[in-house]
């Protein structure tokens, strides 16, 4: 078999607001195990859509825009009920933003023999490959960013809006940009966090941009990204935080808490939190950690808390299609925290 037969069914973002769950999630409400956590879940993430008050942040860990989510993420976007993400790097930069390059991701085979995908140049993500010739495009094309910009220390928010900016003045990508994430978010003021920015795609690019440019190079500063999202904590009283997997991006938001206290702000816990995972809670890591364990450390209220013990592709779509086709989202207003981070200087 040649690569183009390997290449040839792509996977779809699946799109909620075709479907509308409500009446089989209101109906989960009687039923027991991750079917009732499921439920309280959406309940109280439709609680944070219509807290006006409430600044909603999504934290996404795993492969999850390569698997179908893309579309629930860019709805979120679009109808404002997100106002900040905080990602590994895998999924905004290997994924959106290669999608929005043009490139796309094929179903595939978890049984496949890996040595002849490897012979072929394709990458695995279990039953999902990837061109890797194509996601060499993604690494150079961060490299190219990287070295049209002035030489200096950038948040990861910061170099996110440059690949914004970038689809945005290259019409080649015209067609494929606008149900990305990091387009949509350029467009719409959204910061995207990726505090561990160079573990990806962005990495490679970043690396021969370094080599290249030895003593003038762009770099990424993680604590400038911690202090840019501590500062929306000070500024937005009220939050809420809707978990898709654990790791970093878990951590971090929840940390603002605690790192406004460091700066002497008043600042209550996050009052919504909301996790969908595959870890539980026995290794003792972040990933699988409950979020009652986190009011122990002062960063989350447990009145309005859910763990959703749930592989992410089911319940995302569910939990999200649940307060879309509820409609709450539609008395919000575009927060536009890019422009307040740009133009607000917060003083300890
Ligand atoms: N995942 C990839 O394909 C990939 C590719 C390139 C680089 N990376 C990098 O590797 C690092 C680790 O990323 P990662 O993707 O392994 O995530 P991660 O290790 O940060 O994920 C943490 C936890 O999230 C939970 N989780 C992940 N996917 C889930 C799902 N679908 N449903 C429910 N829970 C889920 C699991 O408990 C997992 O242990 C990141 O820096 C990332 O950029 C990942």
């Amino acid at each position: 078999m040649e690569k183009k037969d390997f290449l040839k069914d792509t996977i779809e973002h699946i799109d909620i607001k075709k479907y509308n769950v409500v009446p089989m999630i209101d109906a989960m409400k009687d039923m027991a195990f991750q079917a009732r956590n499921l439920n309280r879940g959406a309940e109280i993430f439709n609680m944070m859509q219509k807290d006006k008050e409430c600044a909603v942040f999504l934290t996404l860990a795993g492969s999850l825009i390569s698997a179908g989510l893309k579309g629930v993420v860019v709805d979120m976007i679009r109808n404002n009920m997100v106002d900040a993400i905080v990602s590994t790097g895998a999924n905004i930069v290997d994924q959106d933003f290669f999608e929005a390059l043009g490139f796309r991701h094929y179903k595939g085979d978890p049984f496949q023999n890996d040595a002849v995908l490897r012979e072929l140049a394709i990458d695995r993500i279990y039953d999902t490959y990837i061109n890797e010739d194509e996601l060499r495009v993604c690494d150079e094309t961060i490299g190219d960013i990287a070295n049209s910009l002035e030489k200096q220390p950038y948040s990861s928010r910061e170099f996110i809006i440059e690949m914004g900016k970038y689809l945005d003045e290259n019409d080649q990508y015209k067609a494929s940009r606008e149900d990305s994430i990091v387009y949509q978010c350029y467009k719409k003021g959204v910061p995207i966090f990726v505090p561990a920015f160079s573990d990806c795609s962005a990495g490679f690019g970043l690396v021969h941009h370094q080599w290249n440019n030895p003593g003038k190079q762009v770099s990424i500063d993680s604590a400038r990204d911690f202090l840019e999202i501590t500062k929306i904590k000070i500024h937005n009283k009220v939050t809420g935080i809707f978990m898709i997997g654990g790791g970093v991006p878990k951590n971090f938001v929840q940390d603002i808490v605690v790192a406004a206290e460091v700066l002497e702000f008043d600042v209550p816990m996050h009052k919504y939190a909301i996790q969908i995972t595959v870890a539980d809670e026995r290794d003792g890591a972040l990933s699988g950690s409950t979020l009652k364990e986190a009011s122990s450390w002062g960063k989350v209220d447990t009145t309005y808390e859910q763990m959703i013990y749930s592989e992410a592709t089911i319940a995302m779509p569910m939990l999200v299609g649940y307060a879309y086709h509820k409609g709450s989202y539609k008395e919000r207003m575009e927060r536009r925290l890019n422009d307040v981070l740009s133009t607000v200087e917060v003083k300890g």
